[in-house]
């Protein structure tokens, strides 16, 4: 590992499932107790914001009973004592990676603790529930909403993520079932300009025949093995 300088790291919902955090594929998943089309899209937001609102509301309020577990707290080591760039992109909601001290950090498909005015656009933290129709503190109108990316909706900081995958000399991905769009594709792009890329998950992923190396586990164990690798 020598020769690296430029490191990405993509994140999924497995990074947290030892903290205690459901995934949403699998047995057990959020996926199997609900329909992605009634709370996670912008029709069914529109349609039942009542249902949108509570089902963000209890995975909002989980969070106070959680806390970072090994992978995470690895990972911001590793962003603390890296002297290369490093990036990473979480497509996780909760806020486990910032808990553990990581800066250098994207939450691509948004945050749980935060909301944004559907009208003005204005984003504020936000750690209570979120009943459907509050007031923006910025324009005034009732249209706050959880800051999440909805199926359809374009993923935040696209163009710093292509720009940190196309300098990349490792790209990373961790706890993600490679099931969605773009981060799916950030492999590919890596391989693409070169970097060495490496899985670490408990199954193989969708996209596990485009990593040259798969490593199956917890991420609590093989996290930190990496980063201590990667810091030797
Ligand atoms: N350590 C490592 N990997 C794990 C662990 C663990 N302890 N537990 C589960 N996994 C793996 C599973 O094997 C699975 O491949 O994590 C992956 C989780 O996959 P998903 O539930 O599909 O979650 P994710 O890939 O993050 O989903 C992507 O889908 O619904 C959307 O917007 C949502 O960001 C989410 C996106």
């Amino acid at each position: 590992m020598n020769d690296i300088r430029n490191i990405v790291i993509l994140t999924g919902a497995g990074i947290s499932a030892e903290s205690g955090l459901a995934t949403f594929r699998g047995p057990d998943g959020l996926w199997e107790g609900h329909r992605v089309e009634d709370v996670c899209t912008p029709e069914a937001l529109a349609r039942n914001p009542a249902l949108v609102h509570r089902f963000y509301d209890e995975r909002r309020a989980k969070l106070a009973e959680v806390k970072p577990n090994a992978a995470h707290e690895a990972l911001a080591a590793l962003d603390a004592a890296w002297p290369g760039e490093l990036l990473i992109v979480t497509q996780n909601v909760d806020d486990l990676h910032e808990r553990a001290g990581a800066k250098r950090l994207i939450h691509m498909h948004g945050e749980l603790r935060s909301a944004f005015c559907a009208a003005c656009g204005r984003a504020v933290p936000w750690v209570e529930a979120l009943p459907p129709a509050s007031p923006c503190g910025g324009c005034g109108q009732p249209r706050m909403r959880p800051d999440i990316v909805f199926f359809g909706e374009m993923p935040y900081e696209m163009d710093r993520i292509e720009e940190a995958l196309r300098r990349a000399d490792l790209f990373v991905s961790v706890g993600t079932s490679g099931a969605v769009y773009p981060a799916a594709g950030f492999v590919q792009t890596a391989r693409h300009v070169g970097a060495r890329t490496i899985e670490l998950n408990l199954d193989p992923s969708a996209g596990s025949f485009y990593f040259e190396e798969s490593r199956m586990g917890p991420a609590s164990r093989l996290v930190p093995e990496l980063v201590h690798d990667l810091l030797a």
